[in-house]
């Protein structure tokens, strides 16, 4: 099929030329002669054009407040105009609209042939990505948050409620592996800037002065082997979310700088003079207590306030026991599909062991045990031997702690094995995250990479 290119012009004699011309090069053409008429066709879907060639000044009024009211409502189309005259007020306008290109009447039809082209690959590939993102948000459905328990039910009310407020700013708190990164993708995804970038940023992950540069960006020459412009995380992600993770870690002196950023609405990249205008979302999560960080003075309380225009608990699995029914159904699926393999029947002895553990590594660390058992598994039936559970079978539910660790002391074990399989442990509970590793161990992150160097393990 070919594309259309809508040609707004009320010169009928131009209009007609301009017609002629791109119907010959495989254009599907649509000629309109006033702001009104390509309106009507816009809004009502009628058409659907890659370009549209639109001269500026029309009887009916400045095309510009045509595609100022239309921009956001139809699919992504560029705009190439036709001026009678240079304007400057007119051809500011147009940039900041996100025209594409505009040229002076009278145009050599082939220059505007080369321009026009050019216009429609940039439509083409906004497209493309368009299509990416839709298909990208459709997995990240408030559905996708697994549970029937009361608690999963109005997590997920509040969800959709918040995804259709347009809020500033947003914390998620809840225990490692709780979903908070997941809750965070629904909420961009569902919300009314779905179509706009979702930038997330680990801010334990990376050391103060890069999480600074990464955030605000930098100029060239800003710092030794700042060879050339950086656009910052919030520059990434303006007009759509920033999801700041693990916020509770960031630097002190840090936080002024966002809180100064969130505030302003605007940014200075490192070893920059200009402010830049940013307009994102922030949520930001966290599985520390904020609340006592502040009181300890470790987090800005004005940062906290700022932040907590709106937040969301995210409760432990301990607490929702009752959405391991649906939950372990659906990773075992996901395991098989994942595996080639067909693991079906979940004897009762398997449930209880389910059922009585705390998961202190919360729903990550439940698909991290089922995905071993469904690799081990040889038939259809689910290897309850496999889930190595810390020594939940003697325990009676109500003094199941969860949160420990069961060792051998027969000798079978050295020192040094136990600290090894120790740190393995905790890594498979905390999906290899250091940091949240490190917080189980009660050890700082640096003495944890030392270790997990030494025994030669994985993690991020
Ligand atoms: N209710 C749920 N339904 C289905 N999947 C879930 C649910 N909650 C969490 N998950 C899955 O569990 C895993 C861990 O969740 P997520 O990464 O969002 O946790 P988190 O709270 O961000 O953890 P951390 O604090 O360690 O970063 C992810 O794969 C996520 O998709
Ligand atoms: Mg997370």
């Amino acid at each position: 099929m070919s594309d259309t290119i809508l040609i707004i012009e009320d010169e009928e004699l131009l209009g007609s030329e301009l017609a002629r011309f791109f119907s010959k090069r495989g254009w599907e053409t649509t000629v309109t002669k006033s702001i009104r008429e390509a309106e009507r066709h816009l809004s009502q879907q009628a058409i659907d054009p890659l370009v549209v060639l639109s001269d500026m000044n029309l009887p009916d009024g400045n095309a510009l407040d045509l595609l100022e009211r239309i921009k956001n409502k139809i699919s992504s189309s560029e705009w190439v105009f036709l001026t009678g005259y240079g304007s400057v007020a007119d051809s500011v306008r147009a940039v900041r609209l996100g025209a594409y290109d505009f040229v002076e009447k009278p145009c050599e039809l082939e220059r505007l042939n080369l321009l026009v082209e050019g216009a429609a690959r940039s439509a083409r590939a906004q497209r493309r990505l368009q299509d990416q993102m839709i298909a990208q948000n459709s997995r990240h459905t408030v559905e996708a948050l697994i549970g029937k328990s009361q608690v999963a039910t109005s997590l997920r009310n509040m969800i959709s409620q918040m995804a259709n407020v347009p809020f500033s700013s947003l914390i998620i708190t809840g225990e490692t592996g709780t979903g908070k990164g997941l809750i965070a993708r629904i909420l961009h995804c569902t919300g009314s800037r779905a179509l706009a970038p979702l930038i997330e940023v680990n801010c334990a992950a990376l050391p103060r002065d890069l999480l600074e540069s990464e955030l605000f960006g930098y100029e060239a020459g800003a710092f030794t082997g700042a060879k050339k412009r950086h656009r910052g995380l919030f520059e990434q992600a303006h007009t759509g979310t920033l999801f700041l993770d693990e916020i509770g870690e960031m630097d002190l002196d840090l936080q002024t700088k966002l809180l100064k950023a969130v505030e302003d609405f605007c940014i200075r990249r490192l070893g920059g003079e200009s402010l830049i205008a940013i307009d994102v979302q922030i949520i930001a999560a966290t599985n520390l207590d904020l609340i006592q960080k502040v009181e300890q003075g470790l987090f800005r309380s004005d940062l906290y306030h700022r932040l907590n225009v709106m937040s969301l608990r995210v409760p432990a699995l301990r607490e929702r026991k009752e959405d391991l029914d649906e939950l372990v159904p659906r990773f075992i699926a996901d395991s098989n599909r994942k595996s080639a393999k067909n693991v079906r029947i979940i004897s009762q002895q398997a449930w209880d062991m389910l059922k009585r553990y705390d998961w202190p590594g919360n729903i990550r660390e439940l698909r991290n045990v089922l995905e071993r058992c469904v690799l081990l598994s040889t038939d259809e039936h689910f290897p309850e031997q496999w889930l190595q559970l810390p020594n939940i079978s003697s325990k009676p539910v109500e003094h199941a702690t969860g949160n420990g660790i069961f060792l051998p002391l027969d000798g079978s074990l050295s020192l040094n094995d136990i600290e090894k399989y120790l740190i393995q442990e905790v890594l498979n509970r905390t999906d290899e995250n250091v940091t949240a590793a490190a917080r189980m161990l009660g050890t700082t992150r640096e003495t944890l990479r030392y270790r997990v160097q030494k025994y030669n393990l994985r993690c991020k």
